[in-house]
């Protein structure tokens, strides 16, 4: 379960936005205040071409300008190129700065400002740009030292930036080997020793909100879908990156998909409040499960695949009859909307969690289930939950920032607070050994669950995109 939250998103988006145009006039005031001092040390040396820009451009906007990112067709990381321009033709007018887009696009004149979604270059970069375009645009000089410049590292993960695509799901393969990562429109396959990037799959209407991966581990899936419009589930192979199957049938975007331990099946749970069970091998809608009253955020497979449990925003868990469908019971403990569910290793027991910070713990009979515990665990929303493989541990990570780990009493045994955003989506490698945590700010990092320490810098995994406008998503969902 992941990325439930997106009236936030909306409002945390318009915010940044808010706070950048806030930044900028602040920053015009410092170059009204200093630009005499400014004009006059640059008057003395026209600036250089490789000393003075390319520097700027590689620190400020290669992450979305460079052969590999190219936003608008614009490629920076050389003269040429940056001469050349993107969808807009040549940015650069030599010895016109004001008539220069890339100019009036830094300055805020043209919209959208650049850097895009972070805050204005500072006065002093923007007025070194100015006085080099004013003084010619010239490139660099024959036999001269070209820095090169910097390109993100290969693959593109880069280290931690302001606006990227938040990570809306993570999962680690079945041999622990490979992390896949969801983020808007698209699915990362990272191998989760190194980092190093393997793939990048394309295909999803918006974000990927849920992934999983067949138990023979050849395939993953990711689903999300259009918010309002429609869900949808891809499939693709795992060693060849082919798209196999494209499964559409909700009428709202999915939350949570979960594969059927026997590998046939895919379960997914809906902003439309169903719930439905696909055939892998057909990829036909089997059946459609419906009971809840409100969306259902997150769906897990009992370890031997025969019951199905769903959690929702209608506060209860529902637990299905995998075989025909049918429901057994509903646990209707909780007092406020269920964002995350999952099964103890044994397949007795059942877990829950959402917006009341309260952890709850089923255990299951055949046609019943009782609540055994229950915390007031957190001090904010449960986002996300995760039972450890060995089924000792159950993990929480909260709106308020930690994310903390218990015992199966719920006592507390540890904690890797001040998160710098939300963590939205976790998963334990099957070996027990790492945690992962994908997090609203676009950032992933990686723990030792064991000594709850990062085992590497937390990474940015997405490129920077543009926030979808109002008929994007509808436009993708129409392909
Ligand atoms: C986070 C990503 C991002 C960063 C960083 C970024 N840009 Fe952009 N840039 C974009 C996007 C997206 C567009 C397309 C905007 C549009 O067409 O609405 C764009 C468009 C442009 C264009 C217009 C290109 C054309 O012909 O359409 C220029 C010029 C430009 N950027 C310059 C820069 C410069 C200079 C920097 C660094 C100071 C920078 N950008 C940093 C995302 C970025």
């Amino acid at each position: 379960m992941a990325n439930f939250v997106r009236k936030n998103q909306t409002v945390q988006t318009t915010a940044a936005f808010g706070f950048a145009s806030a930044v900028f006039a602040a920053a015009g005031l410092l170059l009204n205040g200093s630009f005499g001092l400014e004009t006059r040390a640059l008057a003395e040396s026209t600036p250089s071409y490789s000393t003075d820009i390319v520097p700027i451009l590689s620190k400020n906007c290669l992450a979305c300008h460079s052969s590999a990112a190219h936003m608008s067709g614009l490629v920076l990381d050389s003269y040429e190129t940056l001469m050349k321009g993107g969808k807009h033709g040549p940015p650069i007018v030599p010895k016109d700065a004001m008539a220069s887009r890339m100019m009036q696009m830094l300055e805020g004149e043209a919209k959208p400002q650049m850097p895009f979604g972070a805050d204005p270059l500072p006065a002093s970069d923007i007025a070194l740009i100015k006085s080099w375009i004013d003084a010619g645009a010239v490139g660099p000089v024959a036999g001269e030292a070209v820095k090169a410049a910097e390109l993100p590292p290969v693959p593109d993960i880069r280290p931690e930036v302001a606006v990227v695509s938040p990570i809306s799901s993570v999962k680690f393969s079945p041999d622990g080997k490979v992390l896949a990562v969801g983020g808007y429109r698209e699915l990362r396959l990272i191998d989760a020793a190194t980092d190093q990037l393997l793939a990048a799959l394309s295909g999803q209407p918006d974000s990927v909100r849920s992934i999983a991966f067949s138990p023979d581990g050849k395939m993953v899936a990711a689903a999300g879908g259009a918010p309002q419009i429609g869900g949808e589930i891809d499939i693709w192979d795992l060693a060849s990156h082919q798209l196999l199957k494209t499964m559409k049938g909700h009428k709202d975007c999915i939350y949570s998909i979960a594969w059927s331990p026997d590998g046939t099946l895919i379960a997914s749970g809906s902003y439309d409040k169903a719930v439905k069970l696909w055939d892998v091998a057909s990829g036909k809608e089997l059946r459609n499960l419906q009971d809840h009253i409100d969306a259902v955020f997150a769906v897990a497979f009992r370890p031997d695949g025969k019951r199905l449990a769903s959690a929702s925003q209608d506060r209860t868990v529902k637990i299905w009859d995998v075989a025909t469908g049918t429901r057994l019971y509903t646990l209707s403990d909780a007092s406020d909307g269920l964002t995350a569910v999952a099964w103890a290793p044994s397949g007795e027991q059942v877990a829950a969690a959402g917006y009341d910070k309260t952890i709850y713990i089923w255990k299951l009979a055949e046609n019943e289930g009782h609540l055994s515990q229950s915390l007031i665990a957190d001090e904010e929303s449960i986002l996300e939950l995760v039972w450890s493989p060995d089924g000792k541990t159950i993990v929480t990570a909260s709106s308020d920032g930690a994310i903390r780990f218990r015992d199966l009493r719920l006592n507390p045994i540890g904690v890797i607070d001040r998160q710098p955003d939300w963590v939205e989506s976790m998963d334990m490698s099957p070996d027990g050994k790492w945690l992962a945590a994908g997090r609203y700010n676009g950032s992933l990092s990686v723990y030792d669950a064991r000594t709850y320490k990062q085992v590497r810098e937390p990474m940015t995994v997405f490129d920077a995109h543009q926030p979808a406008r109002g008929n994007d998503a509808k436009e993708a969902a129409s392909r």
